[in-house]
């Protein structure tokens, strides 16, 4: 006699529910990984899990969750984010939720580092300008920058702004960051507040945003801010499409204000067809690939996480939703 599919599982183990609203063939990849790295647990997709595992799961790992099915589950005591930006989350998750741990996970972090890197380089090599001159056959040397000389200013010293600062300093580069609150970092010419964003602006040569998206950072780059940029400085955004007006910055493209600009984040992704930042000569544009998010790594992290919390009863550091990271 063949028992119903609940009946089926390991009911020794505990039921954590996988909420995502990603490809199906992505959330299997996510579901094999955790539970390899979480054998004693009973890792669930939401489609997958009866009303009463739907009662009981306590635990909730997620990737871009259906607010509502977040909400079919009425015990959580925690959610696990999958992501290390939790802006859509917190945004979508109205209310008195459960508490939000984000993934913090120092190889995305190392990514982040060598990415910023790598497009720091890209501008400071001025290879936007050799690609012009290649289409043009033009054979034109560029006076040639050392990094000692070129200023990178950082938007957010947090988990990965730090990482960039630190991978900055050791390639030579003169780094400045600015934080919400006072930061102290070894090598790293720290600011906070209005007046310090103004300076950190103004002496910039290639500025990195690697703030979260919060009312707070919700268009910090306006025309206002970007005028304030020292002239022919360059842009990278790696944090979220909306920190950055994009009309504004296309103004200040088209006033030669910043000389070139990298952008892996959009209001919208994929970026719509009809959008001008495609065809603009000085835009680089990035899929949203700076720093992808590596399924072992995070998957350990996220065990561990889940691990302690059933050893300890104790949650890992959770998200302010106030504040908004
Ligand atoms: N493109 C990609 O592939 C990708 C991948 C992962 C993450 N991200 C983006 O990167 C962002 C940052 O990640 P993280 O892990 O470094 O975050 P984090 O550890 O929370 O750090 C955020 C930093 O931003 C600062 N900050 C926040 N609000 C601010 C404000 N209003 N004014 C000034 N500074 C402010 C914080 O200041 P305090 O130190 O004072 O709190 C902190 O230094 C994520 O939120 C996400 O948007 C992008």
């Amino acid at each position: 006699m063949s028992l119903p599919a609940e009946n089926n599982r390991l009911w020794t183990k505990k039921t954590i529910a996988l909420v995502t609203r990603i490809e199906p063939a992505a959330e299997l990849a996510w579901k094999s990984v955790l539970s390899e790295h979480l054998p004693d647990e009973c890792i669930l997709s939401f489609h997958e899990m009866t009303a009463i595992e739907r009662q009981e799961a306590e635990i909730a790992i997620v990737a871009n969750p259906d607010p509502a099915h977040v909400a079919a589950l009425p015990n959580l005591v925690w959610i696990q984010s999958l992501w290390a930006g939790v802006e859509r989350l917190v945004g979508e998750l109205t209310g008195e939720g459960p508490p939000i741990v984000r993934l913090m996970d120092p190889e995305l972090a190392r990514t982040m580092a060598e990415a910023v890197l790598a497009w720091t380089y890209y501008l400071q090599r001025d290879m936007p300008a050799y690609r012009h001159q290649q289409i043009k056959r033009v054979w034109q040397p560029l006076p040639y920058r050392p990094p000692g000389q070129v200023t990178v200013g950082l938007l957010g010293l947090g988990l990965l702004g730090a990482a960039a600062a630190d991978r900055l300093k050791g390639a030579g580069f003169k780094v400045k960051g600015w934080s919400r609150t006072p930061k102290q970092i070894e090598g790293v010419d720290t600011c906070s507040g209005e007046s310090g964003l103004e300076g950190l602006l103004a002496a910039s040569d290639i500025l990195v945003c690697l703030v979260p998206l919060t009312p707070e950072t919700q268009g910090l780059l306006n025309a206002r801010r970007l005028s304030a940029m020292k002239c022919g400085s360059a842009l990278i955004n790696f944090a979220r499409g909306p920190v950055v007006v994009t009309a504004d910055l296309l103004a200040a493209l088209d006033a030669g204000r910043l000389s070139h600009v990298v952008l892996d984040v959009f209001e919208r992704e994929p970026l719509p067809m009809d959008s001008p930042l495609w065809e603009h000569p000085n835009l680089t544009i990035l899929p949203h690939i700076s720093a992808p998010t590596d399924h072992a790594t995070a998957a350990s992290i996220v065990a561990a996480n889940i691990q302690a919390y059933r050893r300890s009863g104790c949650l890992p550091l959770t998200v302010d939703r106030g504040r908004g990271y």
